[in-house]
């Protein structure tokens, strides 16, 4: 099988993605599987040959010439967070030529994209909660202030509404500081120009990944607890060992335990998700409500991130929870 290992991206998360698919790359059988990773970049897509060449990719079919001998895709394994790999742009394409791959469909992974539509959509789901938000356009930004002030409570989150990785994300703690965040986010945001701020929701942190295997059944992978000394779970704390305590499989009671996987079954179900996809939620200490924060549809897979440790926690090796990704989207 041929496999095209898609990777890069046009965001800050681009350096993510490389970290995560060298990682996949590592695990893949290479005895089973011939992967040729693909970088995905504004001005070129293109795989190194071993000889250190850079070979650009035939658009048409997303094929490779290399010396005279086309190497067709049997499926293409987008490892890319962000931009044009998590937000249906490649998935739009390689459904137009017809190449199978691993994520998302087109609409799923625009949507989940936008983190204020994706609240929207998952906010009847029984059981799961959502914060009281505010989501901004570019047009709402000089009036941001006072629509934020008159119906949110201190403190809040201000973040890109289609970013990853908590870049050009901020913990407001007085309104005082609010404009500079909102600037932040507003600078940092890719797509659409939009910032989602949300009231915070005191409790624990948690992710939780789940995936489709390749005879059809849903796999609900054990719950990872985040913590961490800093203010939230930023940038720094997500990819700086060290910084964080990650507690896979998480100690919830079997009663949340329950609750979680039927939450996360029913958004994979409701998005009409494929592949692998990671929610992050909080649960309220006060109420014991879990509180839905987002959906990743390319979640991270370097070292430090939370699939593989879910994947391990569950006994299962990452090579056979990689080779199974591959196979559910070629059946
Ligand atoms: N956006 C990062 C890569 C994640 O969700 O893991
Ligand atoms: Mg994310």
């Amino acid at each position: 099988t041929k496999v095209a290992l898609v990777t890069g991206g046009y965001t800050g998360e681009a350096e993510i993605s490389f970290k995560s698919s060298d990682f996949v790359y590592s695990q893949l059988d290479k005895a089973k599987y011939d992967v040729y990773p693909v970088t995905i970049a504004l001005d070129s897509w293109f795989h190194v040959s071993e000889q250190g060449i850079k070979i650009p990719i035939n658009r048409e079919d997303f094929s490779l010439t290399i010396d005279g001998h086309v190497v067709k895709f049997d499926v293409a394994f987008i490892i890319l967070h962000g931009t044009p790999g998590e937000d249906g742009r490649l998935q739009g394409y390689f459904d137009m030529i017809g190449l199978p791959y691993t994520s998302c469909g087109a609409l799923t992974s625009a949507l989940t994209m936008n983190k204020g539509y994706t609240k929207s959509i998952l906010a009847d789901i029984p059981d799961l909660h959502v914060a009281n938000s505010v989501l901004l356009f570019e047009s709402h930004r000089r009036d941001a202030v006072s629509l934020i002030t008159e119906r949110l409570s201190l403190p809040y989150f201000v973040k890109p509404n289609a970013g990853g990785s908590s870049i050009g994300m901020s913990k407001v703690k007085e309104d005082a500081a609010l404009q500079e965040a909102l600037d932040k986010a507003f600078d940092a945001a890719n797509t659409g120009r939009q910032v989602l701020v949300e009231e915070f929701v005191t409790g624990r942190e948690f992710s939780q990944g789940i995936f489709r295997d390749s005879a059809g059944e849903l796999v609900v992978l054990p719950a990872t607890e985040v913590r961490t000394t800093r203010e939230f779970f930023d940038f720094e704390a997500k990819y700086i060992p060290g910084l964080t305590e990650e507690i896979t499989p998480a100690d919830l009671t079997d009663e949340q335990k329950d609750r979680a996987s039927r939450i996360i079954r029913e958004i994979y179900i409701r998005l009409n998700c494929r592949g692998m996809v990671r929610v992050d939620f909080f649960l309220e200490a006060e109420t014991d409500r879990f509180y839905f924060i987002e959906i990743n549809t390319i979640p991270g897979q370097t070292p430090q991130s939370f699939i593989p440790q879910q994947v391990r926690a569950f006994g299962m090796k990452e090579s056979d929870f990689y080779a199974e990704l591959i196979e559910a989207a070629l059946s």
